[in-house]
């Protein structure tokens, strides 16, 4: 067993998926029917960690420890640690300073997601023994991200977001730390968006001649912080999924890898892979297609839907035209109304899209 610890960090406020985030904390907001928190927690856990610390805000923190509980489930023990105000991802490693003392840990962005877990990671950490590593993976984008700069195999140079960034290479939501973090985080001041960034703490192990170990990350990697990267992180976990069918089937037609949660019912309609159907959730008269995921208890009927995301309780009616490529949060309700005169009608939250034909 690893005598490394974890340090999930859950507290980020996910403006760029509001509304969904006006309501319910983003590392909550689901891929493939679990929250997208569960799969680092499940991470670590397959890599041999036991305590897992998990950072929360004093807004999301309760809907957060009443959906991870206290790990047993995951086979974990999981503390939680308040952060007062969301000042950065090294202030929130100070904030879990007592939590960690001395050892070293696994941080892990709660809303991030990496394929082939972290064992290997960990294992690559605990042989060579740096005092950081970190991973990085070449994206179109590196302004909106962490950005590294390396000469051979030695990082010469970290930034947060620069305008005009030198490399490709981003720096993802997945680090490993010797317990010398704690000093380059007191070391450092707040940057121009007023945060203690942990990118900053980790070019201070650098400039201080601390051992930092980039590793290149060889499979797919989401930050799910924006709608498309969560329809991809959607798309990307179905692939992986076997057809489990548990529901009652009437008249159903299945294609592909398909979930059917327990107390689901399907009637007359064509379910076509890969997609999951929460517990609960009434199908009638309609066509599921690929990379969609149905939330517990919602309804569609005469519709057709397609690479989407319905969060539990929403429910989809009497569409003319598909919908596609959609995120709808909890309890939301789409369909016709016969009212006169004959309008479109909305209730939609701060910051809502809507695309209509
Ligand atoms: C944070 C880090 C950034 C890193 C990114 C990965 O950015 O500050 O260096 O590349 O996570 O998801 P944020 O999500 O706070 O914008």
């Amino acid at each position: 067993m690893s005598s490394l610890k974890g340090l999930i960090l859950s507290g980020g406020k996910g403006t760029r998926l509001r509304p969904i985030t006006h309501t319910s904390a983003k590392q909550l907001v689901p891929v493939a029917n679990r929250p997208v928190l569960f799969y680092g927690i499940d991470a670590m856990a397959r890599a041999g960690i036991e305590e897992i610390g998990i950072i929360i805000a004093p807004e999301t923190g309760d809907e957060i420890r009443d959906a991870a509980g206290d790990g047993s489930r995951f086979g974990v023990k999981i503390t939680y640690i308040v952060q007062d105000e969301p000042a950065g991802l090294a202030h929130a490693v100070l904030t879990a300073e007592p939590f960690l003392g001395e050892d070293s840990f696994v941080m892990y962005l709660g809303d991030n997601l990496l394929q082939g877990g972290i064992s290997d990671l960990v294992r690559a950490f605990e042989t060579s023994r740096p005092d950081a590593l970190i991973l990085l993976t070449p994206v179109a984008d590196p302004e909106n991200y962490g950005v590294a700069e390396l000469d051979g195999d030695r990082v010469v140079m970290l930034q947060e977001k620069p305008p005009e960034p030198k490399t490709d290479l981003a720096l993802v939501g997945v680090y490993m730390f010797t317990g010398a973090i704690h000093d380059a985080a007191r070391a450092i001041t707040p940057s121009a968006r007023g945060e203690l960034e942990i990118t900053d703490a980790i070019q201070h192990l650098v400039n201080t001649d601390r051992r930092v170990e980039p590793h290149i990350v060889r499979g797919w990697w989401k930050d799910t912080g924006r709608l498309d990267d969560m329809l991809e992180a959607n798309r990307l976990i179905l692939e992986t999924i076997e057809t489990r069918l548990e529901g009652t089937l009437v008249d159903a037609q299945i294609d592909g890898r398909v979930v059917v949660e327990e107390g689901a019912r399907i009637e007359n309609c064509t379910v076509r892979g890969p997609a999951v159907i929460g517990a609960g959730a009434r199908l009638v008269d309609c066509y599921i297609g690929p990379y969609t995921a149905i939330g517990e208890d919602c309804v569609i009927e005469r519709a057709e839907v397609e690479h989407s995301i319905l969060l539990a309780g929403s429910s989809v009616r009497g569409l003319d035209g598909r919908m596609e490529s959609s995120l709808l949060g909890r309890n939301v309700a789409i369909g016709r109304s016969d009212k006169q005169p004959r309008a479109y009608r909305f209730m939609v939250g701060d910051n809502s899209e809507i695309g209509i034909l």
